[in-house]
């Protein structure tokens, strides 16, 4: 059995590029029967960058329905929310203590800040490098270990920004199991670069932070207008096209089959009109979605079934995390009197 985990932080609303690159591959995987998958909405990793409560608990239902409504087993995988297993908080001191700060200097979102303070004031000598730089926002590449090694988990798959993340985790892991001994495997980093670069609507990655996003759940006809603004050129009707060169066809082959990119690819070289590849892409997803779709906005509407699910996957990642706890404590120092 392969133990496959990942997190997904509570902030934002599903969108295409996430489907793509990350909930699609996940839950087809976690339906193998050599998997055994553990997928978590990482809430208090959202507290980092994110002071909205409402916010917060908006994306973490979304987030949650989106994953049920596209048909995540939650008898055969582990689906739940961070905070309702204490013993991730737990671990994540007991890791803390073997992290040296200089491992944590280095990490990337934490430099990311102070080189942008330094660079709002150069000359300044005693500009605060540290300015807006929250313990949270410090210390997250602890939290996001002891997410990982919680379950020990084998595979980690994450976009290539999050690989600094989980050599961290081997390092601490790594540092933990010399003084206490092996209780921790080693996590490997999956990225998939095939899927994970699902253009948005400006050329782009679609990402959040670049506003270009097409929202998963739209309905009908708000995606539609949102595939027809997918930046395009200037061709007319009738003259060749690139595939090679076009947001649509890119679009389009994350979703076709081969030989349905294969039509598409002759379609351009015989000059279909943009508004028509739009649309032919728009009734593509629009057929994979509307069945889930159904299927999200009635959990939407009934809350109840999330958060029993959630409850329900709690309770079966603590039998997992609640004993290793207990031998790490003990491993420790952290024993009752005797
Ligand atoms: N930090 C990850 C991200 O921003 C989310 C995350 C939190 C995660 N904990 C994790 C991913 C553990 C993989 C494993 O994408």
């Amino acid at each position: 059995m392969t133990t496959v985990l990942t997190g997904i932080t509570t902030t934002g609303t599903p969108h295409l590029g996430n489907y793509v690159g990350a909930i699609k591959p996940a839950i087809k995987k976690s339906k193998l029967d050599d998997i055994n998958s553990y997928f978590f909405l990482a809430d208090f990793h959202a507290l980092i960058k994110c002071w909205e409560p409402d916010r917060v608990a908006q994306s973490t239902k979304e987030i949650a329905a989106t994953w049920l409504a596209l048909g995540l087993d939650t008898d055969q995988a582990m689906f739940y929310r961070q905070s309702d297993i204490p013993e991730i908080p737990e671990l994540t001191w007991l890791l803390t203590c073997m992290t040296s700060k200089g491992l944590m200097n280095r990490a990337h979102a934490y430099k990311a800040q102070v080189a942008e303070n330094l660079a709002e004031n150069p000359e300044q000598g005693e500009a605060d490098p540290d300015k807006g730089v929250t313990m949270g926002l410090f210390s997250y590449p602890v939290l996001m270990a002891a997410d990982i090694l919680m379950f020990n988990a084998d595979e980690v798959p994450v976009g290539k920004d999050q690989t600094q993340h989980l050599e961290m985790a081997r390092d601490i892991g790594a540092r933990f199991n010399h003084h206490f001994g092996e209780h921790f495997k080693m996590p490997k980093t999956i990225v998939d670069d095939k899927v994970s670069i699902l253009p948005g609507l400006d050329g782009r990655k679609m990402s959040k932070s670049y506003n270009n996003t097409i929202p998963l759940w739209l309905p009908e006809k708000k995606l539609r207008k949102h595939i027809m603004k997918i930046k395009t050129n200037l061709l007319e009707p009738g003259e060749p096209k690139d595939p090679n060169d076009s947001f649509v066809f890119d679009i389009y082959k994350a979703f076709a089959t081969e030989s349905q990119v294969n039509e598409m690819r002759t379609a351009f070289e015989n000059g279909i009109a943009w508004g028509e590849a739009k649309q032919q892409l728009f009734e593509m997803i629009n057929t994979e979605l509307s069945g889930p779709r159904e299927k999200y906005n009635e959990l939407m509407e009934n809350p109840d079934i999330i958060e029993k699910e959630l409850i329900k996957g709690a309770e079966k990642a603590r039998a997992y995390a609640t004993p290793l706890l207990a031998k790490l404590k003990q491993a420790v120092g952290i024993r009752p009197i005797k």
